[in-house]
């Protein structure tokens, strides 16, 4: 049971929530986007945009970490709570720590994804490797992981399996690792990230969506009884997140990336799958949507898709900044519509409540 002190400080924030939604659309569109910089060294600049409220969260990657980031991270969440464009709850603060190669932080999990897969027990391992994770993201005061990897690989050395980021080419395996990694990370006060959906597991090694446009010829009916099966446990586990892939899938939608995409937002993910948390985009910058414009133009189309945060991860705060005032315009101009987009911003509101820092 909450207490009474915690109901009423959820109260608070609600009402401060809607005061500010209502009057600056600036500081609502900034909830949708995630930061990046570059180096060990964060810019001053950036400080100043957390306080007036234009950023939503800070994505972290190896070229960040150093033994300062942990108070630097407080320092931020500091100035935040104490600016006038406070919502109420904590910026997401997030990175890569999946498990065994990708490993943005010092500690665990150790195993990677097929490691676990392989182990005499599966459930355990990676159970474990979600408790693990959360206590890698707590030492550096982060909050949010883009972990669980529920790609179901294909072929040995394909895109996941060469990394080892696939638990298994057995779905059902995969789902249950990815539930148990979820439930124990998601316990422990962090937020989980399932992705790529529906799937990145039939790509090869070079089909790579940071890189290059990746089409999937893979059919829906094998998406939805193989790709997709892991998503079905990590929903039911009460997964807080999920970064949909930037492959194309024409069996389904040949004409937008998955996350780009309405019919995979919106009536697969959250008609047939039922999910009902907070999407999280890849990065928005990524080689796959060259034939998609300018990374605001992208931005926009992924927001009217249905898509609720960017990732500007490409290391420059002015990316963040460009986006922002994107939706803006996108929001001012009737391209984006501010009914759904609102419901976005509720999620995401949503999701930060959950935050302790
Ligand atoms: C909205 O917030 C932005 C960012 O903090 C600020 O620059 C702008 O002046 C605010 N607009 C209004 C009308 O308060
Ligand atoms: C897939 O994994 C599940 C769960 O471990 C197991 O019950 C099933 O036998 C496996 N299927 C195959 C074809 O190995
Ligand atoms: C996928 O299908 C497209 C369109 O039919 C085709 O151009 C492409 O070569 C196919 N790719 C693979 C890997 O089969
Ligand atoms: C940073 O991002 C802005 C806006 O997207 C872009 O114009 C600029 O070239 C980028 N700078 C660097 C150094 O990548």
């Amino acid at each position: 049971m909450k207490s009474f002190a915690t109901l009423l400080l959820a109260l608070c924030s609600l009402r401060r929530v809607q005061a500010s939604t209502q009057t600056n659309l600036t500081v609502l569109a900034g909830l949708h986007v995630i930061y990046s910089y570059s180096g060990a060294t964060p810019p001053g600049e950036l400080t100043t945009l957390i306080e007036d409220g234009v950023v939503g969260g800070i994505i972290l990657f190896g070229g960040n970490v150093d033994s300062s980031l942990p108070a630097t991270i407080q320092s931020w969440q500091t100035a935040y709570a104490n600016s006038p464009a406070y919502i109420g709850s904590p910026l997401l603060i997030m990175t890569d720590q999946e498990g065994g190669e990708v490993r943005r932080l010092p500690g665990g999990p150790t195993e990677s994804e097929k490691a676990i897969g392989e182990s005499s027990d599966p459930e355990q391992a990676a159970s474990q490797a979600g408790s693990d994770a959360a206590a890698a993201l707590g030492a550096y005061n982060m909050n949010a992981n883009l972990a669980p990897v529920l790609d179901v690989f294909r072929t040995p050395g394909d895109f996941d399996d060469q990394y080892q980021r696939s638990y298994s080419d057995n779905a059902t395996l995969a789902g249950i690792c990815g539930a148990a990694f979820t439930t124990a990370q998601q316990a422990a006060g962090y937020i989980a990230t399932a992705k790529h959906f529906p799937g990145l597991g039939s790509a090869s090694a070079d089909e790579n969506t940071d890189e290059v446009p990746v089409t999937l010829n893979v059919t829906i009916k094998e998406i939805r009884a193989v790709d997709e099966l892991p998503y079905h446990n990590a929903i039911a586990a009460g997964i807080d997140m999920i970064m949909p892939s930037w492959a194309l899938y024409p069996d389904f939608d040949d004409e937008y990336p998955s996350g780009l995409s309405e019919k995979w937002l919106k009536q697969e993910l959250r008609g047939r799958l039922g999910f009902q948390g907070v999407t999280i985009s890849d990065a928005i910058e990524a080689g796959a949507l060259t034939a998609f414009g300018s990374d605001s133009e992208r931005a926009v189309l992924a927001s009217s898709a249905g898509m609720d945060i960017i990732l500007a991860a490409a290391q420059n705060v002015t990316q963040g900044q460009t986006i922002v005032n994107a939706l803006v315009d996108a929001l001012n101009s009737g391209a984006l519509d501010e009914a759904e987009f609102d419901e976005g911003t509720q999620r995401i509101l949503q999701l930060r409540q959950k935050i302790s820092v």
